[in-house]
């Protein structure tokens, strides 16, 4: 068997990305030399990602070497990310000149017409007719092994349908990760849950000038043998929406890592925090008015859908937490990062400098230091006492003076740290200007606004996004529209609280498995059940309790979130690939293979209990986020490994999953109230 993995791998940022990555190790353990995953060449992230080689699999060399010979450029490699996977590159672009003909053959076989003016889509034609022919050449060699593609969203799906129209011997799984028509609703002003079942599918993408690529969406969902998608909640939306209910849902996982040493993650916590506050510092040049060692970094990241994300009520519940904190004298400072990537020029001036008067105050302190180390290192040469009050030269206070002056400021530390294209419409900047969160002195909430992706090489915050993550506080998701959501699946792996919602695949999968989520810091909104003020109230609350905890709840808390990791492994969630591609083989194949759901593939699942340290009654169960007396206030000196073992001899105690068939869709969609 040849297993297939064809989606934008190596193009793309986001959690598609994340899923085929990240799920790549695995499936390279169980596939060996029989695994590849095929998507397009973007000759960049080539460069920088690929070893490439001579093609391994004589079936698949002989397939790229005819295709090669016939106008086409397809590359074979390794990539060079955990698992090394071999990955089939296709140049896209250099058959743009078989588009028109592609295109009919599109709308004579399917009457789906791809108008010229669609970049993307145009790119998922040639996409789909080149991995078409790629896999019908592996197919036609004279031992033709048992071939299983799985592709991913609806750029990859043309392929698969010419698969099946073409009776490739094919076995194909089709996994969507969201529904375009969804998407696109919910960015709108609809009350999309409540409707869902009414909604004239076709009239609605129509009027979006997105028939087209719906059309190819909802043919490769229909055509696959097996049909997937990452959570319950989407199972339902693509039920209604591309009019098949996913055959089983498979969620996504991530690599996992261990730590030998069980707090690890909690110092790679502190040192990450070491360095945005490094960064906070240059940013608030001139107006650090604020305990930095009592300011907490909450932040949201991800596609920039400013309702869809929740960015919105993010913001709403920000005005109303700072209002709540003023009002009760609190010394907490929140900094509420924003990392979504938007059109921009650049980064701004301001900000650039305020990194620059950070650097020359820590130099001149630097210079300043070595001078009177010097001093003081002569002094005791001599077997004297340093006469302190000449220690410091009158050049060395002018220096510090003049460092000192750099730092006045006529303007607040800024909101956004880039030049931004559409200044005046962005959502973010706007409802900023709205709400009157400006970053002054009097505001305990300060907000950053940083539309790019996190990266270790940038001047201004050189970390990665893994190292921002475990310098934060609290990762807040407050989606209105989220299929799965890695990003609040990324924090609880590094050991990191967030809020997320019931309307997420990440919440009501959290829901599902834990008994009492927020105690162990995973804090799920309710977005389904209450109208948009009242999430919002709710949002305020939760991060209001946050604020409240001490230091050292804190640690138990991130102690805690840590734990839940096992369940996000892709060791426990890639079972349900495994028994989507046994489906798919017996469908395609059914002399062959025979599909038959073993216990032994679902009975191993986890739910946890409360943790033991939680107090079990019911007044207290209410407020279930760690919690002790003043006295402990901010005390990190306690028992961590105690307190840990206490908690880990009540977990792990392995449930049997939700079904057979991978998690059955008991979805009640929302009542009445669930307007949004
Ligand atoms: N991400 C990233 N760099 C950043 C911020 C986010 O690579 O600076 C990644 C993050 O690791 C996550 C993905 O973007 O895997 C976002 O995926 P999610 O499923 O949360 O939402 P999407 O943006 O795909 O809707
Ligand atoms: C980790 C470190 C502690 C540090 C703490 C800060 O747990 O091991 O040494 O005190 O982080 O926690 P905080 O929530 O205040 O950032
Ligand atoms: C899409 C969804 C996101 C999900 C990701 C990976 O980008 O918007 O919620 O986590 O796919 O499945």
């Amino acid at each position: 068997i040849l297993v297939i993995t064809l989606g934008s791998c190596l193009c793309a940022v986001g959690g598609i990305y994340t899923v085929i990555q990240t799920k790549a190790r695995l499936t390279a353990e169980e596939w060996g030399e029989n695994y590849f995953l095929v998507g397009p060449y973007v000759e960049s992230n080539v460069r920088t990602q690929v070893e490439l080689i001579e093609p391994t699999n004589p079936a698949l060399k002989r397939a790229i070497d005819k295709m090669n010979s016939s106008g086409c450029k397809v590359y074979f490699g390794r990539w060079l990310i955990e698992g090394s996977p071999y990955v089939v590159l296709i140049d896209v672009a250099f058959t743009a000149w078989n588009l028109d003909k592609w295109k009919k053959e599109l709308w004579d076989n399917f009457s789906i017409g791809v108008p010229w003016f669609d970049r993307e889509a145009n790119d998922a034609v040639l996409f789909g007719f080149l991995t078409a022919w790629l896999l019908g050449e592996v197919a036609q060699c004279e031992e033709p092994p048992h071939i299983l593609a799985h592709f991913h969203e609806w750029l990859a799906g043309l392929g698969l349908a010419l698969c099946r129209q073409r009776q490739l011997p094919v076995a194909t799984i089709f996994t969507t990760h969201a529904t375009l028509l969804g998407r696109y609703l919910c960015a709108g002003s609809v009350d999309f849950y409540n409707n869902l079942a009414d909604f004239n599918v076709d009239k609605e993408a129509g009027d979006r000038q997105i028939y087209h690529r719906y059309c190819l969406e909802r043919t490769a969902a229909r055509c696959a043998h097996v049909f997937t998608t990452v959570s319950q909640i989407t199972a339902v939306e693509a039920e209604h929406l591309l009019k098949r209910k996913p055959d089983i849902i498979t969620p996504n996982g991530l690599n996992v890592k261990k730590f030998s040493a069980m707090h690890e993650f909690q110092n790679l916590h502190a040192q990450s925090k070491n360095r945005i506050q490094e960064f906070i510092r240059g940013h608030f040049y001139g107006h650090l008015d604020f305990n930095l060692d009592k300011c907490l970094f909450l932040f949201i990241a991800g596609r920039y859908e400013f309702s869809n994300k929740g960015a919105d009520i993010f913001l709403e519940a920000l005005a109303r937490l700072n209002y709540l904190l003023r009002v009760n004298h609190s010394d907490v400072t929140v900094v509420a990062f924003f990392i979504m990537p938007a059109r921009t020029n650049n980064f701004n001036v301001e900000t650039l400098k305020g990194q620059a008067v950070r650097k020359q105050l820590w130099d001149t302190a630097q210079t300043v230091k070595e001078r009177f180390g010097k001093k003081l290192y002569e002094s005791l040469l001599v077997g004297q006492l340093p006469d302190v009050s000449k220690m410091l030269s009158k050049d060395d206070f002018t220096m510090m003076k003049r460092a000192i002056f750099a730092t006045q400021r006529q303007c607040q530390p800024p909101i956004c740290t880039h030049n931004m294209l559409e200044d005046s419409n962005d959502p973010i900047l706007t409802c900023i200007r709205r709400i009157g969160l400006f970053n002054s002195s009097a505001d305990r909430v300060k907000v950053i606004f940083h539309p790019e992706f996190l990266s270790s090489t940038s001047p201004l915050l050189p970390m990665d996004y893994e190292e921002f993550v475990r310098g934060c506080h609290l990762g807040v998701f407050p989606s209105y529209y989220e299929p799965w959501g890695y990003t609040p699946a990324e924090c609880t792996v590094m050991g990191i609280p967030s809020i997320s919602t019931n309307l997420s695949g990440f919440g009501c999968f959290m829901e599902e498995h834990i008994a009492d989520p927020s105690a162990y810091g995973i804090y799920i909104l309710d977005r389904r059940y209450r109208g948009v003020d009242e999430s919002c109230n709710q949002l305020t609350s939760y991060l209001f309790q946050f604020c409240q905890q001490s230091r050292r709840a804190r640690i138990i808390q991130r102690n805690r979130t840590e734990r839940l990791s096992d369940l996000l492994d892709w060791r426990y969630l890639g079972r349900y690939y495994i028994s989507a591609r046994h489906m798919a083989l017996a469908k395609a194949f059914p002399d062959t293979y025979f599909y038959q759901p073993h216990d032994s593939d679902t009975a191993q699942g986890f739910r946890y209990p409360r943790p033991a340290s939680v107090p079990p009654s019911p007044s207290l169960s209410r407020h279930s986020s760690p919690r002790q007396s003043e006295a402990e206030e901010d005390d990190d000196r306690y028992d961590e490994d105690a307190e840990a073992e206490k908690d880990r001899l009540n977990i792990r105690q392995p449930l049997t999953l939700p079904s057979k068939k991978g998690p059955a869709l008991p979805y009640t969609l929302p009542g009445a109230n669930g307007e949004k």
